[in-house]
């Protein structure tokens, strides 16, 4: 794959625009920030919406007319700009900070930061996600994705079984947590 172009990207990103915002800082919570995403993660979301391994009714019908380079130009605008992280309200932080940090040796949660980095800054060459600054409505809809099973498009199954061992008090403290870094 080639690398996306970003000003190509910014042109295509137009139609984006409504639900993740002109600089991918979404303007509500009902749609996830994608400014400062990694290229690489955010290229393999688009091209597993339009094949159906992540599975979506609002993202398929955007993804489903564009071609790889496409994907891959838009991918390269988003993560050429900043995200803006939100307000953090204290409840739950502590908690939060420490299943971020240390997991949970009892159920046997990892610790995100082993791969989402100890800022929440990810890992771009093995497509680890950031999480730094997303919204805490949507980090926490995907945490529960995973634990029903509803999204499957993590290799070898890793986020799926890393959030099934989650309680709700964790899953609601994590995505506060992450919203701040
Ligand atoms: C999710 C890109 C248009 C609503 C995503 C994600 C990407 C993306 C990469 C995954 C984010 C992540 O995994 O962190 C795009 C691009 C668009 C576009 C490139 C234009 C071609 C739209 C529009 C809407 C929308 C117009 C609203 C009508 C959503 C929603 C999600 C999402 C609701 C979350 C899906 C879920 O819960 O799994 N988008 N998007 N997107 N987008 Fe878009
Ligand atoms: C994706 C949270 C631990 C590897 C994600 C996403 C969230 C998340 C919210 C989706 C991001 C988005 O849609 O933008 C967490 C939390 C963790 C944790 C709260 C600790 C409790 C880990 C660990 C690993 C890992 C330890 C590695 C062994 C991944 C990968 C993806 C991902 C590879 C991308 C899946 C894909 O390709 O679609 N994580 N994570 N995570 N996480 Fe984690």
């Amino acid at each position: 794959l080639a690398a996306g172009d970003v000003s190509a990207g910014k042109a295509k990103s137009a139609v984006c625009a409504a639900c993740h915002g002109a600089d991918g800082n979404s303007p509500s919570d009902m749609y996830p920030k994608l400014a400062g995403q990694h290229a690489s993660y955010l290229y393999k979301q688009l091209v597993e919406f339009k094949s159906g391994k992540r599975e979506n009714a609002i993202m398929a019908p955007m993804v489903a007319g564009l071609s790889e380079e496409d994907m891959a130009d838009l991918a390269a605008f988003y993560a050429s700009k900043e995200a803006t992280p939100g307000a953090v309200s204290e409840d739950l932080l502590e908690l939060g900070k420490q299943i971020y940090r240390g997991g949970n040796s009892e159920s046997g949660v990892p610790a995100c930061m082993a791969c989402h980095g100890p800022n929440g800054s990810g890992m771009p060459s093995a497509k680890w996600p950031k999480l730094s600054a997303q919204y805490r409505a949507y980090t926490e809809a995907q945490l529960h994705a995973f634990a029903n099973g509803e999204r499957h498009n993590d290799p070898n199954g890793m986020m799926r079984d890393i959030a099934s061992k989650m309680t709700e008090e964790e899953i609601k403290a994590v995505a506060a947590y992450v919203s701040g870094l």
